[in-house]
């Protein structure tokens, strides 16, 4: 018996139950990846609800979210464990004239380890997700420290031994896919690639996460933004952005999304000048060919 979800359905209602609205290629692989305990690896573009599948999980579960955020330069010492090394000095120092093997035992011990993500979800004695965010930032060694974790839910001290998972944490990891992953990497997790939602889902997201927020004027922004994607931008808006805008416009109470109301908050879904002037150009073109209609 899983812990994590019964079925698919009950992921998606489990999930949707706590705010994330999951098509059905979504909740079927968190399922899976609870039930057959792999880890799940999450691609797609920016804003498109990656990191925020794996806090849905932790909280539709009711499991602790330990999170490892990935950047370049990332090491073994920020993704592991790390020794204190200032702790280990003054432990040597207070030793005296005991002999050097019983210090080198005393000081490669629990109290001197500090636990870094990776090794805290496996120790872990309660339900944890661990989330591993952004792994494609990382240098492609550090894919090597993940995949003892991946492939055996272990980490290996050299001082201390191979500490094993008690409770195997539901993994995800998610990328935006700057870099291709190792094949090492890939085999051993479940894939799931996110893309941006079709406009019924977008707007029901919206619905859910901005009170007030008419269902016309929802409509109304989700099909818009969903026009702002198909140009050529340097950053195309994501769901967060759609959610930003519609609080944007009940604040300012907008209940019509018209040229005005565009052009005075364009801001909050554009943050390139460039891709602003395109996007009023192709709007404006959009509004007068459907006004010749
Ligand atoms: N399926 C969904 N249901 C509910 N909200 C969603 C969903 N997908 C995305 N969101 C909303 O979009 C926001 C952005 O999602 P998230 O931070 O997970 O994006 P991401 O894919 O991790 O992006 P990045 O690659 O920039 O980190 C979330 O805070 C959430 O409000
Ligand atoms: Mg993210």
């Amino acid at each position: 018996m899983t812990t994590w979800f019964d079925s698919p359905a009950d992921a998606a209602k489990r999930l949707h139950d706590s705010g994330y609205l999951a098509d059905t290629a979504t909740a079927t692989t968190a399922y899976l990846a609870g039930a057959l305990e792999k880890p799940l690896l999450v691609e797609g573009p920016a804003g498109v609800g990656k990191t925020e599948l794996a806090k849905a999980v932790a909280r539709a579960t009711g499991a602790e979210l330990v999170r490892l955020q990935c950047y370049e330069g990332l090491d073994e010492a920020r993704a592991l464990y790390e020794w204190n090394y200032k702790k280990q000095l003054l432990r040597i120092q207070a030793a005296g004239d005991q002999s050097w093997e019983q210090t080198h035992d005393d000081i490669f011990t629990e109290e001197f380890l500090l636990t870094r993500p990776l090794l805290t979800a496996i120790r872990r004695e309660e339900q944890t997700v661990l989330l591993v965010d952004e792994v494609d930032k990382t240098d492609v060694e550090v894919e090597g420290l993940l995949l003892e974790v991946l492939s055996d839910f272990q980490v290996t001290i050299p001082e201390m031994g191979t500490v094993s998972a008690v409770r195997r944490p539901f993994v995800v990891l998610t990328s935006n896919a700057t870099r291709e992953l190792s094949e090492a990497v890939k085999r051993r997790c479940l894939f799931l690639h996110l893309d941006y939602p079709d406009a019924a889902r977008e707007k029901e997201i919206v619905v859910s996460q901005v009170p007030g927020v008419a269902d016309r004027l929802a409509a109304e922004l989700v099909e818009t933004v969903a026009r702002l994607r198909e140009l050529e931008l340097k950053k195309a808006p994501s769901i967060a952005e759609s959610v930003d805008w519609a609080r944007t416009l009940v604040a300012l109470e907008v209940d019509d999304l018209d040229e005005e109301a565009v052009g005075a908050t364009l801001g909050v879904v554009l943050k390139h000048a460039s891709d602003q002037d395109k996007a009023l150009a192709a709007l404006r073109g959009h509004q007068a060919g459907a006004r010749r209609r």
